[in-house]
């Protein structure tokens, strides 16, 4: 509780006193058309019609075809006063405020440009679309009309419906200060030791100087320690910058005022930078990996042992079933088993610093992936610019980094690693990334890994590569002849096909592609992971397993963005629990931890470690797929962190297969839980909100089936708690993920 009011008492600081002279518009005088005579002070604009900013034109009774249109906004400037002296720079300026345009424009007061945002058709380069950016603009106050009628002039185009201002209300007004700076975050490792990075930014063309004050308070207990003061100072249009080292392994939050120095003005953001919570794994060996495999009677068997722990380590087994075999260096099994039936047997494995058993279970039937898959794609990091050397770059750290020990062994190839044409007898043919794809599966089997690919049922992939339409069969063979164990068929080019057919209003349509394929997958004597994309139609959760796929996309694509995560992590996922089972899961996208670009351009991904704590617990909550999708060459100790704690994977792994319910959504906080396989229940209580919450779980142990606790086990710390005493403060965005019975 302490720690809420604490937080709230910081924050109430921070709203901005409201700044003189400003003129907000939620209607202005439109005329469609195009006639640069509009933009003057003079121009009479009488009988135009009025139209509102906070919608756009066609849903006010404007023509959809209209492509230009302009809008014309009247006021008044008061006489230059005392008022008006310069206190700062801004305000010798006018702040117009249009919010994003649909989708381009130029603006102009009296007469004259102040600020263009995307591309007119007729402009160099040709049309390109900004409507969703915000347009912010400067003009010199000397474009005033004293005392007499002022006017704002916006011109605009719209490349297609709809068009227009749509998130009114327009301002005008004598830019602050700081509505031209923002305070941000990053992290940065240098010599050994953390950095958080604060960055004071600064759009405007005059500095800003001042104070930067941080406080930093224990997270969890909220007491704030030493109180650190710098001086600040961001040039016209540039960022300043100061680092200050932390511990990464004792997580603080970061109470960031910064005052500005002319205007007394302040700016308060907080922010806890990467911290990581997973212990260090023990030297001596630890399974990680669920204890059962799933494989069909007579398929390879192709399965690595996760084990942490010091290397050199032997694996050995006293009871192995007839026709395995188990790697004694490297922990991976092999062989195949002809017929039907549980195969239990116990693994272990030996080191300088001790050992450790496993019981495991073979289960020969017609399931796999009796567990949600866990490994790498390529495409939220290098998008269509991946090749084999970057597949075998991410591979090689999957093993190096001990990714490999906790169970990741999916390496997928998503779009972009097919040639132009096909080979003249129809086979699919590899571009010059990917010389040679055998060779690629080979080299990924002898490190225990396994071997993914993309296609579509259409001709083209959504990338403009070659799709397997008319040559499924084709398709899949070649994908056994390289080894293949993964594929991912994405609907995307199958519009075109689709929107031919007679049938395509009926479900049979969206399933039919889908069918054709997983019969010829099921043809090939090896086992192929058969995942489903083309995000959710149809509701193909309740179908996915008619034409035996392993999982199935039931969201369009995550981007590294709270609104992403938060869309599809939490309110996409909400009644697809009663369709995930073993063999069967639902998958809410690849996870956007770590560097990731969708391009040649990585970056880190921009959810804050809070977030990024959120989407691993929520993916494990949710059984899903558990692919990276970021460089693992790049990987850092957090992002490894993230990935690497063996009891909150155990809880996506869990062999009970029962995906998490949101069983409390109450203001800010979401309480979801799944069922273990050991009669515990995973719990995870998020605060999706903007502020700090504090919980008491005890309010909640009733929407939990639970009367009191027995064990409580905090999963990311792995540490046993009170079961009596349930308060946890959440900061916003954050998570508290438990195991309780
Ligand atoms: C999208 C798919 C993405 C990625 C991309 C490749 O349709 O959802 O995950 O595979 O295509 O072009």
């Amino acid at each position: 509780m302490r720690f809420k009011i604490l937080a709230m008492l910081w924050l109430a600081g921070a709203a901005l006193s409201a700044s003189a002279q400003s003129k907000s518009f939620l209607v202005a005088k439109f005329k469609a058309g195009d006639d640069t005579a509009r933009k003057e002070a003079g121009y009479n604009d009488k009988d135009w019609q009025t139209l509102k900013v906070t919608d756009v034109w066609d849903r006010q009774g404007v023509p959809a075809s209209t492509d230009y249109g302009w809008y014309r906004f009247h006021f008044d400037a008061a006489p230059a006063s005392e008022a008006d002296r310069q206190k700062t720079e801004g305000d010798n300026y006018l702040y117009v405020n249009l919010g994003p345009v649909d989708d381009v424009d130029e603006t102009y007061l009296n007469g004259t440009l102040i600020g263009k945002t995307g591309r007119f058709p007729t402009d160099e380069g040709g049309y390109a679309s900004m409507w969703n950016t915000p347009r912010k603009y400067l003009a010199d106050k000397k474009l005033l009309n004293r005392g007499g009628d002022n006017v704002l002039a916006v011109r605009v185009y719209s490349g297609g419906e709809p068009g227009g201002i749509f998130r009114g209300p327009v301002t005008v007004s004598t830019p602050r200060n700081l509505d031209g700076t923002a305070l941000t975050f990053s992290e940065k490792e240098s010599k050994g030791t953390s950095k958080c990075v604060i960055t004071l930014s600064n759009e405007f063309p005059w500095t800003v100087k001042g104070v930067l004050e941080i406080k930093e308070a224990d997270l969890e207990t909220g007491k704030v320690g030493k109180t650190i003061r710098r001086n600040i100072s961001a040039r016209p249009g540039k960022n300043a910058e100061i680092a200050l080292p932390y511990n990464i392994k004792s997580p603080v939050k970061m109470l960031v005022t910064f005052t500005d120095s002319k205007s007394g003005e302040m700016l308060k953001k907080a922010y806890t930078p990467k911290y990581i919570l997973t212990p260090p794994a023990p030297a001596a060996p630890r399974f990680n990996t669920a204890p059962v495999y799933g494989v069909r009677p007579g398929s390879p068997v192709h399965f690595r042992f996760g084990v942490s722990g010091d290397r050199p380590m032997t694996f050995s087994s006293a009871d192995l079933p007839e026709g395995l075999t188990l790697g004694a260096d490297n922990g991976v099994l092999s062989g195949s088993i002809g017929d039907y039936g549980d195969y239990i047997f116990t693994v272990k494995a030996t080191n300088a610093k001790g050992s450790a058993e496993q019981t495991f279970t073979l289960k020969v039937g017609d399931a796999i992936a009796l567990t949600p898959p866990m490994g790498w794609n390529s495409w939220n990091c290098w998008g269509l610019s991946v090749s084999q050397d970057r597949v075998m770059s991410s591979a090689n750290a999957l093993v190096d980094k001990g990714l490999a020990d906790y169970g990741y062994c999916y390496m997928n190839i998503d779009d972009g690693w097919e040639a132009p044409y096909r080979n003249d007898d129809g086979t699919i043919a590899v571009n010059e990334k990917f010389p040679d794809m055998k060779a690629l599966g080979d080299w990924l089997h002898e490190r225990g890994l396994k071997f993914g690919i993309y296609s579509s049922p259409g001709d083209l992939t959504c990338g403009g590569y070659l799709g397997s339409l008319d040559h499924e069969l084709q398709d899949a063979e070649s994908y056994n002849s390289w080894g293949v164990d993964y594929l991912k068929y994405d609907w995307c080019g199958y519009w075109r096909k689709h929107a031919t057919q007679k049938d395509r209003n009926t479900l049979a349509s969206y399933i039919r592609p889908y069918m054709l394929m997983g019969e010829y997958l099921r043809q090939q004597p090896r086992d192929i992971f058969y995942s489903l994309c083309q995000y959710g139609m149809a509701d193909v959760w309740k179908w996915g397993h008619t034409v035996d796929a392993n999982s199935w996309r039931t969201t369009g694509d995550i981007e590294d963005t709270w609104q992403s995560l938060y869309s599809i992590g939490f309110e996409q996922q909400l009644d697809l629990a009663p369709y995930a089972e073993p063999g069967r899961w639902n998958d809410p996208d690849m996870m956007i931890v770590g560097k990731v670009g969708w391009s040649d351009n990585l970056r880190d991904s921009r959810l804050t470690p809070d977030e990024q704590y959120t989407h691993v617990s929520l993916w494990a909550l949710l059984a899903a797929n558990m692919l990276i999708g970021c460089d693992l060459a790049q990987l850092d100790d957090f992002t490894v962190s993230l990935l690497c704690n063996n009891e909150v994977n155990a809880v996506n792994q869990d062999i009970l297969g029962k995906q998490a319910t949101c069983v409390v959504s109450d203001g800010d906080l979401r309480i979801w839980a799944r069922p273990l396989a050991d009669g515990s229940t995973a719990v995870g209580i998020f605060n999706v909100g903007d502020d700090d919450i504090t919980v008491n779980l005890a309010d909640y142990l009733p929407r939990l089936g639970l009367k009191s606790l027995k064990t409580n086990r905090d999963l990311w710390r792995q540490k046993d708690l009170s079961t009596t005493d349930l308060v946890y403060p959440v900061s916003t965005h954050a998570v508290r993920f438990l195991k309780v019975s």
